[in-house]
């Protein structure tokens, strides 16, 4: 971290340019622009600092890269954004029972250490991009209380097969099809899990 911040430093004498030094913050800035907060849940948000790990509901590692986002409940308005792909150590993404609405980004599927995605209860829309089998890491995948349409794409039922997604809540979306828990191998639909 410190020779990263050396490198910036010199980037910024030696050559006189403006070197970004905060990418996830202006990731998570980058969201923040495209986000309706009515309760100003993410007054703290301020891109000029250094890193994004003093802001309420993120939550940084040692090395000052951002791991969680907690977000549930915060009464936000908006889409996820392409940018948030760039969280490469996020490993909680957790913004159930917000307004969010549009489509998941295919970026989302960038984050392979991602452990719990949580979109419950939201207006998202749109089909569940294929990327997202990408997530090797993932345990929890809440969709449920959505607008999601289309098919489950099989590559999440592999990561099932693997033995690492232990919960996959699809129901109360408007999905096509039928899915029996029995047989993950199928790709067409489901109500509640725990139903078949
Ligand atoms: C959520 O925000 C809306 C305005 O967008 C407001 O009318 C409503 O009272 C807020 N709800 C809560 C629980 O804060
Ligand atoms: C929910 O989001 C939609 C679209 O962004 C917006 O039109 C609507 O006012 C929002 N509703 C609330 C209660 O914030
Ligand atoms: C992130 O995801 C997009 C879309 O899935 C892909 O095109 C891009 O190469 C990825 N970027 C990185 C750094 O992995
Ligand atoms: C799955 O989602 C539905 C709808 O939101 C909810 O009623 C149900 O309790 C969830 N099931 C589990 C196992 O979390
Ligand atoms: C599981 O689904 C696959 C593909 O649809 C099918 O070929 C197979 O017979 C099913 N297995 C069982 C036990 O239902």
């Amino acid at each position: 971290m410190a020779s990263q911040i050396l490198v910036c430093l010199l980037l910024v004498a030696v050559a006189s340019v403006v070197v970004d030094c905060n990418s996830e913050g202006d990731a998570l800035n980058a969201w923040k622009t495209q986000l309706v907060d009515p309760n100003n849940v993410l007054q703290s948000w301020d891109p000029t600092l250094v890193n994004p790990c003093t802001w309420f509901h993120v939550t940084c590692n040692s090395e000052n890269s951002v791991t969680r986002l907690d977000l549930g409940n915060a009464n936000l308005s908006g889409p996820l954004v392409p940018e948030l792909g760039q969280l490469s150590n996020l490993q909680y993404l957790e913004v159930f029972g917000n307004n969010l609405s549009g489509a998941i980004p295919t970026e989302i599927g960038n984050l392979t250490r991602l452990v719990s995605l949580n979109l419950q209860h939201n207006q998202f829309t749109g089909v569940i991009p294929a990327s997202l089998g990408n997530l090797v890491s993932l345990s929890f995948l809440n969709l449920n209380g959505n607008k999601f349409s289309g098919i489950i794409p099989s590559d999440l039922f592999l990561l099932v097969q693997r033995g690492n997604l232990r919960v996959m809540n699809v129901s109360d979306n408007t999905f096509a099809g039928t899915v029996h828990r029995g047989n993950l191998t199928v790709t067409t639909i489901i109500q509640d899990p725990k139903a078949s």
